[in-house]
């Protein structure tokens, strides 16, 4: 628990509460009101958490004003250049940066647990050809309980380790398979000669009746996408994994609550409505009509890949992101590409007029990626699924720090009820 420096009083009816404020690290000071209701009988009202910090951790840090995001203290711009996602991977789990011993091992591990039982095969069969990638992952890797049992004993130190490589090893592997059921193709086994990126490249592209050879900057593009994707602190999906987990359920059933609730489109699932929405407006000249339309209180319509709970800057990872971009298109001669255009000129007519301005609505993660993984050849279909490859390694490292923690409690938010009070049944010929 973070240092308890200063009080707070709240006054109720002229009767004073003492709450202790936490100082935390970095970020704004915590009025911690876990004694409120036992002392004032009061609760807190925070639909959305807006203002409320759900739990500690040492994980990821981000500022929103200053567009800062670190993982485990070092910078995404720093880690996303340099670094590689599986070393961000061991950083995220274990908390410090590897050593070249220990990264090698690492690497080892994962590579060697990335093919699924064989009998998951028929599993994903069960599925309609047509269904969305993103809801055969929910089921196969919920499913995962199923076929690994001796990795499900939260309570054991070991069996959670175990599970731990096993999901972020076997998370590329699923995700390849659901877009190759999807798209009718036979399954691509992985290959332990390849990087985590390559091998994930080659499980979605590649097919038995040629050689298929991974780009290795198209590699390197993927894998940076994977990096930028890594953890977001308490985000919807996180904190959909966190609760889940709290009832003691097993890591496989909680990772699929969190791929569940990353598929909404105000989350992971933007980068697919963001490119949709792209084609859609589908020439420059369209722009204000969508631009007026997002401004407009009556129209529910808002810009895919604009906006966030917490950067009220430019998002940093949307930076990198959008270098990439070009870099990608730059190599594969698509640079003039329609939809490209489009986003260009939203993104500087968002930037400059006064309402996105105002409301500090910048471009983030998901405005670039979808650019990016469309000119690598995948369908809009298959980025939320991505998403959820790449952020496995986040929810898995905040799932056990949670477990860590010796104060773990089961999540039970309290609610402002405005309902009937209490009244009497009525019997059926009465009413
Ligand atoms: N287009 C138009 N107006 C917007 C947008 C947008 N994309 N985002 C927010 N606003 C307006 C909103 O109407 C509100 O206006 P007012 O104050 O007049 O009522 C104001 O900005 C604040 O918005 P909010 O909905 O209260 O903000 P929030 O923190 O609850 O929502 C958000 C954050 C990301 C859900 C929202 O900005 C959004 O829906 N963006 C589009 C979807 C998107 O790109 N999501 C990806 C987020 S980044 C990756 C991830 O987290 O998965």
């Amino acid at each position: 628990m973070a240092e308890t420096t200063k009080t707070a009083t709240l006054t109720i009816d002229g009767q004073a509460f003492e709450l202790p404020i936490h100082s935390p690290t970095a970020g704004p000071d915590v009025i911690d009101i876990r004694k409120l209701y036992g002392q004032a009988g009061v609760f807190t009202y925070d639909p959305g958490f807006t203002s409320t910090a759900s739990c500690d951790s040492t994980i990821t840090f981000i500022d929103g004003d200053k567009g800062e995001l670190l993982h485990r203290g070092y910078p995404i711009d720093q880690l996303a250049s340099k670094s590689h996602y599986l070393e961000v991977c061991f950083l995220l789990l274990y908390g410090y940066l590897p050593s070249a011993d220990e990264l090698e091992k690492f690497e080892n591990l994962v590579t060697r647990h990335t093919m699924i039982h064989e009998q998951m095969h028929y599993f994903f069969r069960g599925f309609r050809r047509d269904a969305h990638p993103m809801a055969t992952m929910v089921g196969v890797v919920g499913a995962m309980s199923a076929f690994y049992h001796d990795s499900t004993d939260i309570n054991d130190q070991h069996q959670r380790e175990v599970a731990s490589i096993r999901l972020i090893a076997k998370m590329p592997t699923i995700a390849a398979m659901a877009y190759k059921y999807h798209i009718g193709q036979p399954f691509v086994y992985p290959r332990n000669d390849l990087d985590y990126a390559s091998n994930f490249l080659h499980m979605c592209f590649a097919v038995p009746a040629e050689e298929y050879q991974v780009n290795p900057i198209l590699a390197r593009a993927m894998d940076r996408i994977f990096t930028l994707h890594a953890d977001h602190e308490q985000n919807a999906s996180t904190s959909t994994v966190r609760l889940a987990s709290s009832s003691g359920a097993n890591p496989f059933a909680c990772i699929a609550a969190g791929i569940a609730c990353l598929w909404g489109p105000a989350h992971g699932g933007a980068n697919q409505a963001c490119l949709e929405m792209l084609r859609e407006i589908g020439t420059v000249d369209r722009i204000p009509e969508y631009i007026a339309r997002a401004k407009d209180k009556n129209d529910p319509f808002r810009l895919m890949g604009f906006g966030h709970r917490v950067y009220k800057n430019f998002d940093p990872r949307a930076k990198v992101m959008k270098e990439s971009a070009d870099e990608v298109l730059a190599l594969l001669g698509i640079e003039n590409n329609p939809t490209l255009q489009v986003a260009k000129e939203l993104e500087r007519i968002a930037l400059e007029d006064p309402y996105f301005v105002e409301k500090k609505l910048y471009p983030n993660v998901d405005f670039y990626s979808g650019i990016i993984l469309d000119a690598m050849g995948f369908p809009t279909s298959m980025f939320t699924p991505i998403f959820a490859l790449a952020r496995t390694v986040g929810w898995i490292s905040q799932w056990k720090e949670q477990l860590a923690d010796p104060q773990l409690k089961i999540g039970r938010p309290r609610q402002l009820y405005l309902g009937e009070a209490s009244r009497d049944y009525v019997d059926i010929e009465k009413r």
